[in-house]
């Protein structure tokens, strides 16, 4: 029988830890965590998420701040906007919700917010401490975090001769979940559209993660006996069975097809969602914890 991770349980299980560290730092410290997200134009999904990060945020007892920007932004402002929130001390997270409008350069912005206080890890050090195994300084980009929690929580802390395959090579999960296995000693592959033969690349893998944006895309055939798969995908489709108009998530995953040949499965929605809003909580109690000179809590 499969086993369904259930993401939200153990994501609340990351958001007691997150509270108790919160209220322990301002207990010790008289710190109050605090996290600044910035959101930028008028993309409806993109204001759905930043109002469940804001909202969480608050339920954790974080000082929250949201500064929602008109789509006509100028560089110049949104540069201003991470300066201020760089130089506030109140304010240990910042998080720019991507895709920026296209007139703005994301790389210039996301480049210029504090290593320490990048709670997305996609600052050239955080990626760079990852990369070169330092898991203790700095910060990991929240949605490999979390699906990385799943991984350890099936086959723990060392995969040392299992093949683990990741299909999807963005700075944003793709690359940065490839290091997290690597670095926990699994033999990693990393696919992508260019890739040849991927069912069979994927066959291979022991632990299967993808995050293509593809519905459905993994098929029953693509999966060895026994895997773990990991579904980070987020697609919108058409359900007219729902009725006319109607639609519904599915993930990467053919899910019903996967699930009899898995192991391990993660289900969209419900699966490694509500871990990425958890692991944004934990990155930036850990960078209020580090600005206090305190040990951070360890998430597993
Ligand atoms: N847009 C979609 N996912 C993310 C994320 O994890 N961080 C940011 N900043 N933007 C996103």
């Amino acid at each position: 029988m499969v086993e369904v991770i259930d993401g939200k349980q153990v994501a609340a299980s990351v958001i007691e830890t997150v509270k108790s560290a919160n209220a322990a730092l301002e207990a010790a410290k008289g710190v109050r965590t605090g996290l600044a997200v910035i959101i930028v134009g008028d993309d409806p999904a993109s204001h759905t998420y930043v109002s469940s990060k804001s909202r969480m945020a608050k339920e954790c007892g974080f000082k929250s701040v949201q500064h929602t920007l008109p789509v006509e932004t100028s560089q110049e402002e949104l540069a201003a906007l991470v300066a201020a929130l760089n130089a506030d001390p109140s304010i240990h997270g910042i998080l720019v919700q991507l895709p920026l409008p296209r007139h703005l350069d994301s790389e210039a912005i996301i480049q210029s917010i504090l290593p320490e206080k990048d709670v997305d890890g996609l600052s050239v050090v955080n990626a760079g401490k990852l990369a070169t195994g330092d898991l203790k300084t700095g910060l990991v980009s929240c949605t490999p975090a979390g699906a990385m929690v799943f991984v350890r929580r099936t086959h723990g802390d060392d995969l040392s001769g299992l093949n683990a395959t990741v299909i999807g090579r963005s700075n944003l999960f793709g690359k940065p979940m490839a290091q997290l296995l690597l670095n926990a000693n699994a033999t990693v592959t990393i696919a992508h559209s260019r890739t040849k033969d991927l069912a069979g690349i994927c066959r291979n893998a022991d632990i299967l993660v993808a995050a293509v944006g593809r519905p459905e895309m993994v098929k029953a055939d693509w999966v060895k006996p026994g895997a773990t798969v990991i579904d980070v995908g987020i697609n919108r489709i058409a359900a007219p069975e729902r009725g006319e108009g109607k639609t519904r998530l599915v993930g990467d995953v053919a899910f019903a097809e996967v699930s009899p040949v898995a192991a391990v499965i993660t289900p969209v929605p419900g699966g490694v969602g509500p871990m990425t809003i958890a692991m944004l909580m934990a990155n930036t109690v850990i960078a209020a914890h580090r600005s206090a000179g305190l040990t951070p809590p360890v998430f597993q």
